[in-house]
């Protein structure tokens, strides 16, 4: 199994990631999860991470608190998609399971440095936040990674928090800048791809029907989180973002994608937190980053609801 660690701001559709993968034991192992202030504040994500091991009758994953608000800006939050508490729909008990004492940036310092060179992959579902701290903190850990697979960007889809930009590489910037110049390689979901995996109605109907709690509490998140794609847009149903990456990680041959060159824009007071994607490979600059561009929509809907069937 692929060790992973798993950075994160649930939200619901980080609660489905966290799920997908820790009914995943044969190919991932998830080595703690790092929580980011991003769609609610990280009282709130702090909170959910652990709520979301409960479900998944996980208590015993370790759930780190990592910063509190991006390195250079007033944080930014999205209760207006996920509900005041990121996990609005189902009724969840509060979690009893023990939040860890240390910072999530030591966390992933401490274990990159212990781990073999090169077995740890970073899952990132949230504002870049921890991971660009850590690297400043403990540059010696950068070469350290194997790979790191995140939701955020977008480019030919436009952006969800302003024209431009997808609400993750938007709240941190100067983060983003950070990990996609660090040299580690990168599998990057951007919009372009989640805005193909929608909760239609028959999608979440079929979790529902699994009728377990957690995956019943997962239908009732995603029928939360939908509205706001329905009621807004009128689409058949939410783009579920952040599942695409630990997807990915279990059934890479679901995606396809091709190597670009991908900078952030951090000056910019109409673009900020862009991600300018070479897609045409018009310039010269570096290929940092594996951009996805497909992916098999119905393989990844019936892949999630048979993994949620096994809690
Ligand atoms: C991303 O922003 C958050 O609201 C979601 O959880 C996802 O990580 C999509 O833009
Ligand atoms: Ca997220």
């Amino acid at each position: 199994a692929r060790k992973i660690i798993i950075d994160t701001d649930p939200g619901q559709d980080d609660a489905a990631a966290i799920l997908l993968a820790l009914a995943s034991p044969e190919e991932i192992e998830v080595l703690g999860i790092t929580a980011v202030a991003g769609n609610v504040p990280l009282a709130l994500t702090k909170r959910n991470a652990r709520i979301v091991c409960e479900l998944a009758g996980r208590p015993d994953i370790r759930v780190f608190a990592g910063c509190d608000k991006p390195m250079n800006r007033d944080l930014v939050t999205a209760e207006h998609v996920h509900g005041k508490t990121g996990l609005d729909g189902p009724d969840l008990p509060e979690p009893t399971m023990p939040l860890q004492d240390a910072h999530a940036v030591d966390f992933l310092i401490e274990t990159l440095r212990t781990e073999p060179e090169k077995t740890v992959t970073l899952c990132a579902l949230g504002p870049l936040t921890n991971l660009a701290t850590a690297f400043e903190k403990a540059p010696d850990i950068v070469a350290r990674v194997q790979e790191i697979v995140l939701m955020g960007g977008g480019y030919f889809e436009g952006g969800n928090i302003t024209p431009s930009a997808e609400f993750n590489i938007y709240v941190d910037p100067e983060a983003a800048k950070a990990v996609f110049g660090a040299g580690i390689p990168i599998v990057m979901m951007p919009l372009d791809v989640t805005h193909q995996l929608l909760c239609l109605k028959e999608r979440v109907e079929r979790i529902d029907a699994i009728g377990r709690p957690a995956a019943q509490a997962m239908a009732a998140m995603l029928r939360y989180y939908e509205r706001f794609d329905i009621e807004k847009y009128g689409s058949d149903g939410g783009p579920l973002h952040d599942p695409s990456v630990t997807a990915y990680l279990i059934r890479p041959e679901l995606f396809s994608g091709r190597m670009c060159n991908v900078e952030i824009e951090t000056a910019s007071e109409l673009t900020l937190g862009e991600t300018v994607i070479d897609w045409w490979r018009v310039t010269e600059r570096k290929q940092n980053a594996m951009v996805i561009g497909k992916a098999d929509a119905d393989g990844f809907f019936a892949l999630l609801t048979e993994r949620l069937a096994r809690l």
